[in-house]
């Protein structure tokens, strides 16, 4: 294979790429034409720039059915709306249940509330390919389970979870969904799915830029907030306002990069998420195949079908994934990651902990001669010396 060939972007579960050309657009426009600082002045360029925030999060809560936008607030990403959650609902002695493949943004806080506030945490069992058994939720909880944690989609193994199935079987516990791989892609419905916390990230598939994010908090939920400061609202108080969103949402937000995702939720809206999960997963099947024929490869997850997100893991016999995803990038520009994807607890289910795997994970401007040609290079390293 050519060096010369243009690169491939493989690693669209860290961040996707590229964007639609409508957020780059709206991101430029916006920077030339207006001040940015919404909710603070008078003036239009304030009210303009309130105008986008406002339009954003209305986007964001048809998105996700919820039927209140004030309920959607914006983080710089979803590692700070799962923490606004984690510590912002748990108190000392609270349960939480969650699975075997959650990232560190997940994780790490709730170490940190075992150690510090007492919390109890449960891992329901995690098979390496199906994930958990949503008929293990109900058989665990108890009255002081406060929160279940599920991750939608494993950012390592492509595993998606069957949210309808273990919202309705969440008693009396909260359901918190990371969302940080699924939005965008596959249907997320707050009302229809019994999920009381969904936490999302704006640069992966919903094609905004990096630095944004948020969570839809449930109607008549309540989280403290993790930070407080000015809001433009409510500003003759010294107390933190209790008006949603405001209560989490102190400081100036990124109002470019919140304009950028709408112009990234406008562009899945005109594309048809089921086009963009369609494409996926002809993709994810593509590849899923053509590694099965590899000699030597494994892979680590689910294998083909609707069922799955497009995260494929896996190893090679003789060959450190460093070494692979180095050799793919120096030699055939294919770039993928390679690792514990900051999330040592999936590895440790799957079996793969501490090396890692190789991941692929193919986004909606991959072709199918870009899956043929990673394969294709994956076929000459198995092949070569
Ligand atoms: N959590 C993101 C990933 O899996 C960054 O790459």
């Amino acid at each position: 294979m050519p060096q010369s060939s243009p690169p491939i972007y493989l690693d669209n579960a860290a961040t996707s790429f590229p964007k639609p050309p409508e957020v780059a657009e709206t991101m430029h426009r916006l920077i030339r034409e207006i001040s940015l600082s919404p909710g603070r002045s008078a003036h239009r360029f304030s009210l303009a720039a309130s105008r986008v925030i406002f339009e954003a999060r209305e986007l964001v809560a048809d998105f996700f059915g919820c039927p209140d936008s004030s309920r959607v607030v914006f983080t710089s990403n979803v590692t700070e709306a799962l923490n606004v959650g984690i510590f912002g609902l748990l108190t000392p002695g609270d349960r939480v249940l969650t699975t075997g493949m959650e990232h560190n943004s997940v994780m790490r806080p709730l170490r940190h509330l075992e150690k510090t506030r007492g919390i109890h945490l449960e891992i329901l069992p995690t098979d390496p390919t199906d994930g958990i058994d949503p008929d293990d939720i109900p058989r665990r909880l108890g009255k002081k389970t406060r929160l279940i944690i599920i991750n939608h989609v494993s950012n390592v193994t492509g595993a998606m979870a069957d949210l309808a199935a273990i919202g309705s079987r969440k008693g009396g516990a909260l359901l918190m969904v990371d969302a940080a791989q699924s939005a965008g892609v596959f249907p997320l419905d707050m009302e229809e799915m019994g999920i009381d916390f969904l936490a999302f990230t704006g640069h992966k598939g919903l094609f905004g830029p990096t630095g944004t994010g948020g969570f839809l908090l449930r109607k008549g939920l309540m989280a403290q907030p993790l930070k407080m400061g000015g809001t433009g609202s409510n500003s003759e108080y010294e107390e933190q306002p209790q008006l949603m969103p405001d209560c989490h949402e102190s400081g100036t937000p990124n109002t470019l990069g919140i304009g950028g995702l709408a112009a990234g939720l406008e562009f899945i809206k005109k594309t048809g998420r089921e086009t963009i999960r369609r494409h996926e997963e002809h993709l994810t099947g593509l590849l899923l195949a053509g590694l099965g024929r590899i000699p030597g490869l494994t892979v680590h997850g689910p294998q083909a079908g609707a069922g799955r997100g497009s995260a494929v893991s896996l190893t090679m016999a003789g060959r450190s994934v460093a070494d692979l995803a180095l050799l793919l990038d120096r030699r055939y520009g294919i770039m993928a990651r390679a690792g514990l994807h900051c999330a040592p607890a999936a590895h440790r289910s799957i079996g793969t902990f501490p090396q890692g795997t190789l991941r692929l994970s193919p986004g909606f401007f991959n072709t199918e001669a870009e899956i043929q040609a990673v394969l294709a290079a994956l076929d000459q390293i198995s092949a070569g010396p």
